[in-house]
This record gives structure tokens, C-alpha cells and sequence, in this order.
């Protein structure tokens, strides 16, 4: 059916063996002192029993002597080395606990293998690559370069004439693969993964992120829960990923260490053949501590707050209890040994407690969940205290906030993980910005984009960094926060993160320049193997190819640091009269403008002009009698394009996800309430409308003019969706409302109630006609879903459940309108749901198989040709694009762009991608169209709207007559 490749193991090259004898990172732990012991070290316990064998050694030497009899016990001059097993133990664990912390000079040449190295993999020459190496902080690119791959290792970068040579005697032992010039940069490095601890599809006997026994756990181990059976590993690398710090979850105050792993398939096939570096490893039968870092994970904050029902006085004391045991334990080995031959008791340690002492040494990096102002200052107080570096904060949603607070940390400033724009689903990330990268990096700290998998995919964290880039985050900090930034912070620099001789080759082979929207890899490298077994990649344009400009935002940035993340986001400035100059293209191609159709101009041609809030010119319009009195905007060969349409998330009833407070609140089951008043109940979205919030004003901005929202149900029957301007200011403002009735929206996947019970009650309603008096309004709304006059929308991602509801509506309502909201599956019925005209609107636009219900996904570029929506609309299907989360309202009209970018060509002209946003969910969603109100709501972007770094200047809303512009 497709050319999908995504059997683990099916794009692989085949392993022989996993390497073991790595001995890079290890210390040598020095031979056991042979020093002469006397008597005196000895307590009484053990003198009797070593008085009588120095006696008997003595007796037997004489008579030995005498004979000419040689005896094998050691002469009296060096008495026997019996030193008692526990304190050679103890001495061994003195070294460790005294070496110096890790330290690694950045690998050379002298590396001559990868300890990840499998035998038998082909030596690899990549020919004519355009390389972002990382070194000079970033801003080197080299352009028409080779690199050489043996044995695991980047073996060397240059011109081939010089590496050809080096390869005289071997060529034809080395597979080489023309890049003509493409991008390539290090593998894609992630702070902060739970894969294989969360691994897809999520079930309950896979689910192995957080321990909730109690709060503070430096015991637990992300290793003890690591699934190599996760669906992801796949995906990421064809994202990019190359290496991830796993993490347990961030329930707990401590939550347990962290283990870096690469994702790729390994022979061996289990956690530990997966491990860089490892703090420990089997070795030879002992248990043997390396000289690598160890990491572990701290939260504080919500989480801990909500799971445990504590307060963050709680969380603070959990770290101030934890670390003063650690301390006492640190203190306690300490003094062992400074004279461990005088010791009674073994070298003394803890289970529990002896990870933060290696904290307390250095020996650790960690990593903390930490949002808000209130918690870094506790741990940065608690990191003084105890006097322990903080590798990163995660999430930091507020440090953009507090950049003096962080550089007060014990040790070096921490790194600061975190997301681009998805934000204010709890109150601690309400205030985060999107312009936090580009704050804290002019701040002079480490900014890291994360993934925090399958928070967000980590397939796509690249995307993070160019959305970063897209807010203002300078193009090389962009890729260092992905690459050399995470490495470094994981203590791995000295062999991921850059393009460099003697490093892992870890390399990824780009359809565009990396931070271009929509860039994909065409082929990942994991220790010099190719990871990809027959990637499919879209030519990309040739402007895609060049290194994108910044976004300008210092003046939004600097509102969002002097308001602290609660700037006024309404509009301030309108205007009914606007000319447009420099407009590149004119994308209204509506009924409404039918006579001007979609256009392009020369650069510098293009003028659209706006009267009384009407456009009535387009291209070359003389603008000399009008300049005055109208506002000038040169949209630098940016677009006019429809207003955005938004379906999926709860915009518009909900402001804060984890806060009950900010929603509308969940609706009561209509069917089996158990109450009179409820029983047959139709609720109404629109009665719970709530507008004036971050995500709306947000999305308004970005060029959003209708956002649709259904209830929120305990039941499957969620409710009567209705649409709304997110510029409104309430529910009565002028134009908030568009629709007050628009579909009605119920939900077949994960409920209680089995699909086959909703099915057969979704049948009982769209075929009997109700007697007089078991009217309700929800039957009577499916009589007019019956008849086609209402649009059913269904919330539903697997294949057999679109099945089950394409017979239903062939047998028994063929006259209805369905639409499939989510649909991940949707793929594998196409023909079927294209026969009986069901639309689908795809619901996250990029799908990940999170669980069972989502398996079979149409994974998109490099795996397979098509994108979901592509390949849906190839089969004649009418697609639309959703979201799930409120904060992903502003993405909604690049993740159009992103379709447009990864689809084959030919499928999509960039009107018809506009129409997944636009048109094409009017219908879907049944909004009145009548008015052809939507259609007059516009867009002015200044830039192109299917590239970052452009910028909104202005947007009609849905029956506006002014222009808000920005
Ligand atoms: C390298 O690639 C570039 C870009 O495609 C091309 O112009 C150039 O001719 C190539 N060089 C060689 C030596 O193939
Ligand atoms: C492994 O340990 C055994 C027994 O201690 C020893 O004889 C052998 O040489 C060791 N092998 C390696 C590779 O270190
Ligand atoms: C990015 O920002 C850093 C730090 O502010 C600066 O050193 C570097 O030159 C900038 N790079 C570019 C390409 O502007
Ligand atoms: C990808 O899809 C397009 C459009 O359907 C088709 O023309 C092309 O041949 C396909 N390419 C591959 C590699 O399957």
C-alpha cells in the first residue's frame, strides 16, 4: 500500500556483534598496596587469628631452614599480604570516590575505534557534503567536503583528493555516497528523553517513567525501565536523533539517575548495549565503575506538588533532608579514608544515599524540572548549601526571568532545556515565552532545546531549534542548542556533538539547510552505520537550501521580560485603510475575491490596497492619491493568505490545561447521568465560551480568525462545537461568536464504553425514529444528522473503528456528513472513506504512534513518500488540519507549511495548503458558510508564509472592518 518502512530492525544494516572492551573511560584502578602490615593496624578480632599464623609461618621457616626444605610461605622479611577482603574493597572504593571528576580532552585521532564500533561495517566516504561542523563555537561551514567513517569513528574531514589518497590501497572496501552539496551536521543530541521508559504505543505494561512510592528516590535507575521495543527509537532517528539522555519522570522531588543511550538497533538487543558511556558496566565478571559521568534528575515544582499533595516548602525540605544524608555519607567515606588500614568496619555506603554524595564530589550531572522563579531560587540556594554544580534546569519556563538568579548557582551557570513555544499548559509554564531562547542566550547562557519525549516527539526536535531560530535565536547558538550544547551538558562532548576527527560518527544528511521549516534528514549515521535502509526523500527548493534569517522580535522580547510573561497581547493598533507594498503573492482566491484568483508579483511590484476595510486593489494599483490617510506596510514579498482555522484543542474554553479553575469545566454523560434534567442533554459549546486568554490572543496573532471548541465530556457525546473569534474580548464582544451551533462532536477511541456499545447506540439513533415523548435534543440532533442537515464530527484514530463507523453510515445513513477528527490511521481505509465522501481532519499533523490505537501511522519523509494529509488527499479524501493542545493554536499555519514542504509534488498547490487550515475545515466542520463570513477574514504576512523568520503585520478578523495590525 505504501512504500512505509517502519518494522524496527526492517531499515537496519545487519549487526554482528556488539562491542565490549572498551577501556577509554576507564580508571585504572591501581594494584593493591603490597606494603608490609604489622600487628598494630590490626584490632583484637583479627590479631588472634593473625598472631597464630605469623607464628606458624615463623615455626615452619626455621624448620624449612633447617631441612633445606623450601616452604611457600613468604619470609619473615615480607610477612604475608594478608589484607582482610573489606578493606581491600574499601581501598578500591577510595580511589574511586578520590579520582579527579570526569575530565576528557576533545578525542583526536588517537581514538582508532568507537567502543560502539560493529565489526564488519563498511567504511563509508560521504562525497561533497555542506557541513555545519559546530567548532568555533558554531559558525564554522565547510562547503564541498568529504568525511571519511571507519570504524565507527569519524575518521577525517576534507577535500577528497587528500582523503582518496589516504585511502590508496582500500577504495574499493569503502562505500561512497554523493551528497551533491547537501547539509550535514552531528547527529541530533536530546537532553531530556523518556524513551524506552515511555515507550510507544503507551500501555500499561509499558509505562515506566515515574516511581510514586515516595518522593525522594536517587535509587531509582531509568536503565532498570529502559524498553527496547519502543516504536520511537525508529522515528527519532529518522528525525535526527542520535544520542538521548533518558530520564526518569519528574513526579518525584528526586526521581533517580539518568542514562545517555543512542537509539540505534544494537544485536545484543537489550538497555545496556544501547548505553554511552555508561557510569558502570559488566566487565570481564566485575561490576566495574568507569570514569564517566553519572546523571540524575530532580524536579520541583507541580509535579511533585500534585503527586505527593505537598506543598514546595515540602519539595525544598525533600532536597535539604536528601542531600544532608548524602553529605553524611560523603563526610563518613571521607574520613575511611584517610586511613583505611586502621578500619574496623567496612568502607561505609548506602543504597540510597550514596548517588548524592557523588554529587556532592562532582561526579554527577543534574539535571532539574524547575519552572518558576520561587523554585529556582530554592535550588540554586540548596545547590550552595550543599555545594553542588546544576548541569541543567528542564522546562525553566521562567528563567528567561531571572538570568542573575541562574549564574548564582554553585559551579558554572546551568545549561537552561527547554521548548519553544509550547507553553502555559500549567501555571508554572503560564508566563514561559517563546523568546526565552533568545533572552537567555544574549544573557550568555547555555540554551538547550529538549524534547522531553513523547512530551513532544523527538523525532521533530530540530523543529524546536528552528522554531527558536524563528523567535530570535541566532542561527549557530539554534544548531548549538541541539548538537554541541546538549553534549556538553551531558558530559559527552569530547565525542558527539560535533563534525570532528576521532569523534562517533554520528551524522545526519539533510534535505535543506537544517532550521529551514519542514527540514528532514535523508539519511542518519549512528556509529558510522547507516541507519536508513531506503529513505525517500522530496527535493526541497533551492532557496531552502540557504541559511535563513533570524526572526526580529527585540521589541516583543523586551515587553515579555518587563511585563514578566503577562503582556498585554491584545491588539493595539488598527486601521481601516492599508496599502500593502512588496506583497509576493495573493492567496485569496475565495468566491469573495474570485476575480482576482491567486497571484504573484516581481518583487517589489505587488501592492494590495485596503479602503473602508475592503481590498479593492490588487497589483498594480496607483497609490498616489490615496497615501494619505492610509498606513503603509511593505510586506518585504510576503502574502495576503485566508484567516486560519483552529479545531481540536479546547481554545476558547479552557485557559490553563492543569488548572480546573480556568475551564468551562467537563460536561455529564447524556445517556447514563442517572439524572432527569441531564438525560438526553445536548450540551452546548458556546455556553462555556471564555475568551481574553494567552493561547487565543495568541493564535489571533498569528493569524488565527476562527478558532472552533466542543465540550469537554465525561462521555463520548461531547457536545455542540461552536466557532469564535480568539480577538474577542467575551462571548457578547462584537463578532466573538461566528456559529453558536456548529456539529455535533462525539468521541469513539479510549472510553469506557466499548466502541461496538457506541456504535450499536450511534446506530439505534441515526435509524429509529423516537416516539413523541423520548424526544430529546440529542435525538433530535441526530435527525438532523440522519437527514444531513448537522455534520457528526468523530473523534477517532484507528483504522478498524473508521471502519466500523464507514458501515454504519454506508447500512444506515448514507446521507449523513462525517468527518474523522485525529484519524492517524485514517490511511489505511482511505478508498473506503473517499467511496462513502468522510472527510478527515488530521489531528496532530505530524502523527506519532503513542498508542495502541495510533500503531499504524503514515510516517512522512524519509520513511515514506507521502504525508498523512497528501496521501489522503491523493485518494480524493477532503482534509483538514487539527491540533490536540491549546498552545499549538499560533503553530497552525507552519504546520500547513510543513505539509507543503514534506509532500510529494504535485499533490498540493500552496493555496490548496492553505485550504487544510481554511476552507476545506469550513466544511468539515459544518461552520456556516452562508455569509461567507470566514473567507473575509485575512492574513498580511510580512516574509514568506511557508518560511520562519517572517512576521504577522496584520489580520482582518471575521467581520471585521478594521486591519489589527502588528
Ligand atoms: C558538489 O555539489 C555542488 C552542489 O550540488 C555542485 O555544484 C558541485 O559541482 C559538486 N562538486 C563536485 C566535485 O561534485
Ligand atoms: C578476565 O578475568 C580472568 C580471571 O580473572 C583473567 O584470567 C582474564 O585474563 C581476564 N580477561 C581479560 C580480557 O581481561
Ligand atoms: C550569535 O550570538 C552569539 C552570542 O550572542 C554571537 O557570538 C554570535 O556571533 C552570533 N552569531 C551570529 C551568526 O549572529
Ligand atoms: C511519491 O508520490 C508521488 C505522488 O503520488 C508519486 O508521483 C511518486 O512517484 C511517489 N514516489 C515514490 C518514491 O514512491
Amino acid at each position: 500500500m505504501s512504500s512505509h518502512q517502519r518494522v524496527r530492525g526492517r531499515y537496519r544494516d545487519t549487526e554482528k556483534t556488539t562491542s565490549s572492551s572498551d577501556s577509554d573511560s576507564d580508571i585504572p584502578l591501581p594494584s593493591l598496596s603490597t606494603k608490609r602490615r604489622t600487628g598494630k593496624y590490626w584490632t583484637d578480632r583479627h590479631a588472634t587469628g593473625l598472631g597464630n599464623l605469623l607464628a606458624l609461618s615463623f615455626v615452619l621457616w626455621l624448620f624449612a631452614k633447617g631441612t633445606g626444605f623450601e616452604f611457600p610461605f613468604p619470609k619473615p622479611s615480607t610477612p604475608p599480604s594478608v589484607t582482610p577482603k573489606f578493606i581491600e574493597e574499601g581501598i578500591r572504593q577510595c580511589e574511586i570516590i578520590n579520582r579527579s571528576i570526569p575530565h576528557f580532552e576533545p578525542s583526536s585521532n588517537k581514538r582508532k575505534e568507537n567502543d560502539r564500533y560493529v565489526k564488519g561495517t563498511k567504511p563509508t566516504l560521504l562525497k561533497n557534503g555542506t557541513l555545519w561542523t559546530g567548532e568555533k563555537d558554531g559558525h564554522e561551514v565547510l562547503y564541498g567536503v568529504d568525511i571519511l567513517i571507519e570504524n565507527g569513528l569519524i575518521r577525517k574531514i576534507g577535500k577528497s583528493k587528500d582523503i582518496l589518497l589516504s585511502l590508496k590501497e582500500r577504495k574499493d572496501a569503502v562505500e561512497e555516497v554523493e551528497l551533491n552539496g547537501s547539509w550535514v551536521t552531528p547527529g541530533i543530541v536530546d537532553l531530556h528523553s523518556h524513551m524506552g521508559v515511555d515507550a510507544a504505543p503507551e500501555t500499561f505494561g509499558s509505562e515506566d517513567t515515574n516511581s510514586v512510592k515516595q518522593s525522594v528516590m536517587p535509587f531509582l535507575r531509568s536503565l532498570d525501565g529502559f524498553n527496547t521495543h519502543d516504536l520511537a527509537f525508529n522515528l527519532s532517528i529518522s528525525g535526527g536523533i542520535t544520542t538521548m539522555l533518558v530520564l526518569p519522570g519528574s513526579a518525584d522531588s528526586i526521581g533517580g539517575q539518568a542514562f545517555p543511550f543512542k537509539p540505534r538497533w544494537t544485536a545484543e538487543n537489550t538497555p545496556q548495549s544501547m548505553l554511552v558511556e555508561p557510569a558502570w558496566k559488566i566487565d570481564n565478571g566485575t561490576w566495574a565503575r568507569t570514569h564517566s559521568w553519572r546523571h540524575i534528575k530532580h524536579a520541583c515544582g507541580e509535579n511533585p506538588k500534585r503527586v505527593y499533595s505537598q506543598t514546595r516548602m515540602d519539595n525544598a525540605y525533600d532536597f535539604r533532608q536528601a542531600y544532608t544524608h548524602g553529605k553524611e555519607l560523603k563526610d563518613k567515606q571521607d574520613r575511611w579514608c584517610t586511613s583505611p588500614k586502621t578500619q574496623t568496619e567496612p568502607f561505609p555506603t548506602s543504597l540510597d544515599w550514596e548517588v548524592l554524595s557523588d554529587v556532592i564530589r562532582g561526579n554527577v550531572k543534574v539535571n532539574i524540572h524547575c519552572y518558576e522563579t520561587t523554585d529556582l531560587n530554592s535550588l540554586v540556594r540548596i545547590s550552595n548549601e550543599f555545594q553542588f554544580p546544576i548541569a541543567a534546569f528542564h522546562h525553566a519556563h521562567e528563567t528567561y526571568l531571572v538570568p542573575e538568579l541562574l549564574k548564582q548557582a554553585w559551579g558554572p551557570p546551568p545549561a537552561v532545556a527547554i521548548f519553544s513555544t509550547n507553553a502555559r499548559y500549567k501555571r508554572e509554564a503560564y508566563r514561559g515565552t517563546q523568546f526565552a531562547p533568545k533572552i537567555l542566550s544574549e544573557e550568555g547562557l547555555s540554551v538547550i532545546m529538549k524534547s522531553d519525549h513523547p512530551v513532544l516527539d523527538s523525532r521533530y526536535l530540530i523543529a524546536e531549534a528552528s522554531w527558536a531560530n524563528h523567535f530570535g535565536l541566532n542561527t549557530t547558538i539554534a544548531l548549538n542548542s541541539v548538537t554541541t550544547s546538549p553534549a556538553k551538558a551531558m558530559g559527552l562532548d569530547h565525542r558527539i556533538g560535533y563534525l570532528r576527527e576521532g569523534y562517533d560518527a554520528d551524522i545526519v544528511i539533510w534535505d535543506s539547510f537544517p532550521l529551514v521549516l519542514g527540514a528532514t534528514p535523508k539519511q542518519t549515521y549512528i556509529d558510522g552505520i547507516k541507519q536508513i535502509l531506503h529513505p525517500i526523500s522530496h527535493e526541497k527548493p533551492v532557496h531552502a537550501q540557504k541559511i535563513p534569517p533570524t526572526g526580529k522580535w527585540d521589541k516583543e522580547a523586551r515587553e515579555a521580560v518587563e511585563f514578566r510573561g503577562d503582556q498585554d497581547l491584545r491588539p493595539k493598533k488598527s486601521a481601516k485603510n492599508v496599502i500593502f507594498q512588496d506583497v509576493g503573492e495573493f492567496h485569496l482566491s475565495t468566491n469573495t475575491f474570485a476575480e482576482y484568483d491567486v497571484q504573484t508579483f516581481e518583487e517589489g511590484k505587488g501592492v494590495v490596497i485596503v479602503q473602508a476595510g475592503e481590498i479593492t486593489c490588487v497589483g498594480k494599483c496607483s497609490t498616489e492619491q490615496t497615501e494619505s490617510g492610509f498606513e503603509i506596510i511593505n510586506l518585504k514579498g510576503g502574502a495576503i493568505t485566508p484567516g486560519v482555522i483552529t479545531v481540536g484543542s479546547k481554545l476558547g474554553l479552557v485557559e490553563i490545561d492543569q488548572e480546573k479553575s480556568t475551564w468551562d469545566g467537563v460536561a455529564p454523560d447524556p445517556l447514563n447521568d442517572g439524572s432527569e434534567l441531564t438525560n438526553g442533554l445536548l450540551i452546548h459549546g458556546v455556553d462555556g465560551a471564555q475568551f481574553d486568554g494567552k493561547n487565543e490572543l495568541l493564535a489571533y496573532r498569528a493569524g488565527v480568525t476562527t478558532g472552533v471548541a466542543y465540550p469537554k465530556s465525561s462521555s463520548w457525546i461531547n457536545g455542540i462545537s461552536f466557532s469564535f473569534s480568539p480577538g474577542a474580548l467575551h462571548p457578547l464582544s462584537e463578532g466573538a461568536i461566528q456559529s453558536s451551533y456548529g456539529a455535533l462532536h462525539i468521541t469513539l477511541d479510549n472510553s469506557k464504553t466499548s466502541v461496538s456499545t457506541k456504535i450499536a447506540i450511534l446506530r439505534k439513533l441515526l435509524t429509529q425514529d423516537q416516539p413523541e415523548d423520548a424526544k430529546t435534543e440529542l435525538t433530535e440532533a441526530f435527525d438532523m444528522i440522519k437527514d444531513g442537515k448537522l455534520v457528526l464530527v468523530v473523534k477517532t484514530d484507528k483504522a478498524d473503528t473508521i471502519a466500523s463507523l464507514i458501515r454504519l453510515k454506508k447500512e444506515h445513513a448514507s446521507k449523513s456528513k462525517i468527518t474523522i477528527l485525529g484519524g492517524l490511521e485514517s490511511w489505511l481505509v482511505a478508498e473506503e472513506l473517499a467511496e462513502n465522501d468522510i472527510g478527515v481532519i488530521v489531528a496532530p499533523v505530524r502523527s506519532y504512534p503513542g498508542d495502541w490505537n495510533t500503531k499504524r501511522i503514515l510516517p512522512s519523509v524519509p520513511l515514506s513518500n507521502h504525508t498523512l494529509p497528501s496521501y489522503l488527499v491523493s485518494r480524493g479524501i477532503t482534509v483538514g488540519l487539527g491540533i490536540k493542545e491549546e498552545w499549538q493554536a499560533p503553530n497552525t499555519m507552519y504546520e500547513a507549511a510543513w505539509v507543503y514542504a514534506n509532500s510529494p509534488s504535485g499533490i498540493f498547490t500552496k493555496s490548496e495548503a492553505l485550504d487544510l487550515v481554511g476552507k476545506n475545515l469550513e466544511k468539515l466542520l459544518g461552520l456556516n458558510t452562508n455569509k461567507g463570513s470566514q473567507t473575509k477574514a485575512w492574513v498580511a504576512h510580512q516574509g514568506d508564509p511557508f518560511s520562519f523568520g517572517g512576521k504577522i503585520r496584520g489580520v482582518k478578523g471575521v467581520g471585521q472592518v478594521e486591519i489589527d495590525l502588528f
